[in-house]
């Protein structure tokens, strides 16, 4: 069987970036190893699930470790990973756990389901043995008191508008095997009301794979959700290509009024990395050669 050329791309969030430094070091940590992973002949799945495992562990991403708080000052996360032979898992609502995106590995490998949410995700992920794990950081505490504090009473609409406070990670990669897999982890919005599922964990909306190709996507969780962004951006690269199926995904979320951004590989292994959001951190790795955002040669 002929070997395709390996391919990772991630993405660290959709909004205004914060710590650059530090996302760029995470990034490309990520991505490195996970296109290690890829190089020495390994699957899609475990670059993709190592590569999230190390964003969630950074705590300036909002995943995993550095989760934004919900409306009572809990963290209440999601995860997805899906294949190009549209394998899929995912938890919502998950809390006390360290690393989301590795239960919804164990939910695609390991049951007949496709997505298990709050309490029964947590037994679940105990089953697995992944131990007891408080993700709360003391930044993400300061900035969930003072967005609480300037909080008005409408505060979906005023969620609308606070684009620093939310933020995924997602990483795609294309094996030797030229197997496509995307994983997405998210703590989802900031003051979200308490069992909010955003558009991560649901197939189509933030995750999204088949073979023509994966997306990942980050930004407002009901808007993407709304609009099936991942789904109708893998759906374009049966027709378009990359650069085009970018184009064309931000002129409808824009159009729709949906703030979002997403990283992707077709097919052909091009990426696609757009958003419409203030910024969005992204690494990826084409060919041994690796890009990352806020170089001069980005
Ligand atoms: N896209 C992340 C969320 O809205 O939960």
């Amino acid at each position: 069987m002929k070997q395709r050329d390996c391919v990772i791309i991630a993405n660290g969030g959709a909004g205004g970036i914060s710590f650059p430094a530090r996302r760029r070091q995470g990034l490309i940590r990520a991505v490195s190893i996970g296109y290690g992973i890829l190089t020495q002949g390994g699957s899609s799945i475990d670059a993709v699930v190592q590569a999230v495992t190390i964003l969630e562990d950074v705590s300036v991403f909002n995943a995993g470790t550095g989760s934004s708080f919900n409306l009572e000052g809990e963290v209440e996360m999601d995860a997805a990973i899906m294949t190009g032979d549209r394998k899929f898992g995912a938890v919502g609502a998950i809390t006390n756990v360290k690393n989301p995106i590795q239960t919804a590995r164990f939910v695609m490998e390991r049951t007949d389901h496709l997505l298990l949410c709050g309490d029964n995700a947590v037994r679940f992920a105990r089953c697995m043995h992944q131990p007891f794990y408080d993700p709360r950081t003391r930044e993400k505490k300061r900035i969930w008191r003072k967005a609480r504090q300037d909080m008005k009473s409408d505060h979906f609409k005023r969620l609308c508008g606070l684009n620093e406070l939310y933020g995924t990670v997602g990483v795609v990669a294309v094996d030797r095997k030229g197997l496509i897999c995307v994983g997405t982890s998210t703590g989802g919005i900031t003051l979200r009301l308490p069992g909010r599922v955003g558009d991560t964990p649901l197939p189509g909306a933030g995750t999204y794979a088949d073979t023509h190709g994966g997306v990942s996507a980050t930004g407002h969780g009901e808007e993407i959700m709304r609009n099936m962004i991942a789904f109708r951006a893998v759906s374009m690269m049966a027709r378009y290509r990359a650069p085009v199926v970018g184009k064309k995904i931000m002129e409808h979320a824009t159009d729709n009024r949906c703030q979002c951004g997403l990283v992707g590989i077709d097919r052909r292994g091009d990426v696609v990395c757009v958003y419409n959001t203030q910024g969005m951190s992204w690494c990826y790795i084409k060919k041994g050669r690796l890009r990352v955002f806020g170089t001069t040669n980005d």
